[in-house]
């Protein structure tokens, strides 16, 4: 594929005309039930009982669903998060539902205390949210749900007013949080990645003094099984993390990023990590798209997101791993455990056809074994020392990873690895009752059900109009697919 057509692969992003078959299909029936059930009027939450507010990568992903069922719905979804964005450019990870009482979920707003202790950094004053961020898939989320219907986003200037935000929030990441000095954005908090628990983590994370365990009660433990959520240890982590950096008034470190910076200088949690930055690169490239849907011609984004891509293939590839790891900033080298974050730069359109060949060895061989040992890729290697089939992001599969993988494999080409996938996808939703992850090897389900992003990326694909796609009815129905 040449350069040019490669930064215009855009797989699964036509939005098909809706088929009778498939909306009458049990499976998209279900999962427009969970969205319907899990909307508040402004956003959606991503689980009734274990997150009873707005997050900010689920939002995105949920988007992305909701768009086949509402585009204006999904227009807000978007909408409402970016209107609790921080003057400095953060995207807060939740924005808090003042209706939900302050037991419900920890850590509750007066943890973080936005509107006080973000102050000087911009937090809104109408509005509570978390200090921290997560993952950028919100340019990307925009893009899609412009897709959806362009005439009813043209219409409510849709992309025109959230445009200057996605700007901002990616500069706030390709500036403020610039600690490496080497272009890409750190996270200070495994909450920022998403991916809480991953044992990428342990070793930055060991050397954070965890809060007494009596000097916070979880919420989490209400609703979920022990054993599939991150220890008290991992928390105690977290609520250090977190109060310090709120104690610091949420400032990043200061100084121009292209300095060099001592290790002293960068705060005591700093990861380079693969998937955030894919992400993030991913949204430049939809930002781009969005720019030039907008009159202007996007060419210096698409320029940036390869320069980033160069980025990333410099500080976190590593050949002999055959994926990404992650680079922890205070310890200064890369972290030697394989993660699903090193797999998703798949998803990245100019990647060297050697990158993605070994990206896709890597995934269908042992340590991930899609479809060979696993009915979908796991969150950590089935090898590693740590793995956990059950916990969280030790080992469990997940549907968003899961729905990027598909992306990726799409976007090089691999359409018959991509189509088994997307049935897997789609056969363990509706068998674990739309879960929040799953055993890898069973689709056993994990955490909540009633999920919001599963069910929403589900939507996406029973509705998005893929080259090559069987009948998924048929095919996922023939159980062709069970790991
Ligand atoms: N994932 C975290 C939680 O479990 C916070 O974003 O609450």
């Amino acid at each position: 594929m040449d350069r040019t057509a490669q930064l215009t692969a855009r797989p699964a992003e036509t939005v098909a005309a809706p088929d009778p078959a498939v909306l009458a299909d049990p499976l998209h029936l279900g999962a427009a039930r969970v969205l319907e059930e899990n909307w508040t009027g402004t956003s959606t939450v991503p689980s009734r009982g274990l997150y009873p507010h707005q997050w900010s990568w689920d939002s995105a992903f949920i988007a992305i669903g909701l768009r086949h069922l509402s585009p204006l719905r999904a227009q807000t979804e978007l909408e409402t998060l970016l209107s609790a964005q921080w003057a400095d450019g953060r995207v807060p990870h939740i924005v808090f539902n003042p209706a939900v009482p302050l037991d419900a979920y920890f850590p509750s707003p007066d943890f973080w205390r936005s509107s006080t202790a973000g102050r000087a950094a911009g937090a809104p004053r109408a509005v509570e949210t978390s200090g921290i961020v997560q993952p950028p898939v919100h340019a990307l989320a925009a893009w899609l749900v412009h897709l959806a219907d362009p005439e009813l986003s043209r219409a409510r200037g849709f992309l025109a007013r959230l445009h200057p935000r996605l700007a901002a929030w990616h500069r706030y990441l390709l500036h403020r949080r610039d600690l490496g000095g080497a272009g890409l954005a750190a996270v200070v908090h495994p909450w920022e990645q998403g991916m809480d628990n991953a044992p990428s983590w342990d070793t930055p994370l060991a050397r954070v003094t965890p809060a007494p365990t009596r000097s916070f009660r979880r919420a989490d433990l209400d609703h979920g099984a022990a054993e599939d959520r991150p220890t008290d240890l991992d928390y105690g982590r977290y609520v250090r993390l977190a109060a310090d950096y709120r104690d610091r008034g949420y400032a990043d470190a200061p100084g121009d990023p292209r300095q060099h910076r001592r290790p002293s200088d960068v705060p005591a949690f700093a990861v380079e990590d693969p998937a955030f930055n894919a992400l993030l690169i991913a949204s430049e490239h939809a930002l781009a798209r969005i720019a030039h849907e907008l009159g202007a011609t996007g060419t210096a984004r698409h320029a940036r997101a390869q320069r980033l891509t160069a980025a990333l293939i410099d500080r976190l590839w590593d050949p002999a791993s055959g994926l990404f790891l992650c680079r922890d900033l205070r310890g200064g080298g890369l972290v030697p455990e394989r993660g699903v974050s090193g797999l998703i730069p798949l998803l990245l359109p100019t990647l060297p056809r050697e990158v993605t060949a070994a990206l896709v060895r890597t995934l269908t061989g042992p340590h991930f074994g899609l479809g060979t040992t696993t009915r979908l890729a796991p969150s950590y290697d089935l090898l590693g020392e740590a793995f956990d089939r059950h916990r969280y992001w030790r080992g469990p599969a997940w549907f968003n990873t899961n729905w990027l993988l598909e992306r990726g494999l799409r976007t090089h080409g691999e359409h018959e690895r991509a189509d088994a996938l997307r049935r897997a996808l789609l056969h363990t939703a509706e068998t674990s009752g739309f879960a929040e992850y799953v055993d890898p090897y069973t689709g056993e389900a994990c955490g909540a059900t009633g999920f919001g992003w599963t069910a929403a990326l589900t939507l996406d694909l029973l509705r998005s109009a893929a080259s090559g796609t069987t009948d998924m009815r048929d095919t996922r129905n023939k159980g062709g697919d069970r790991g």
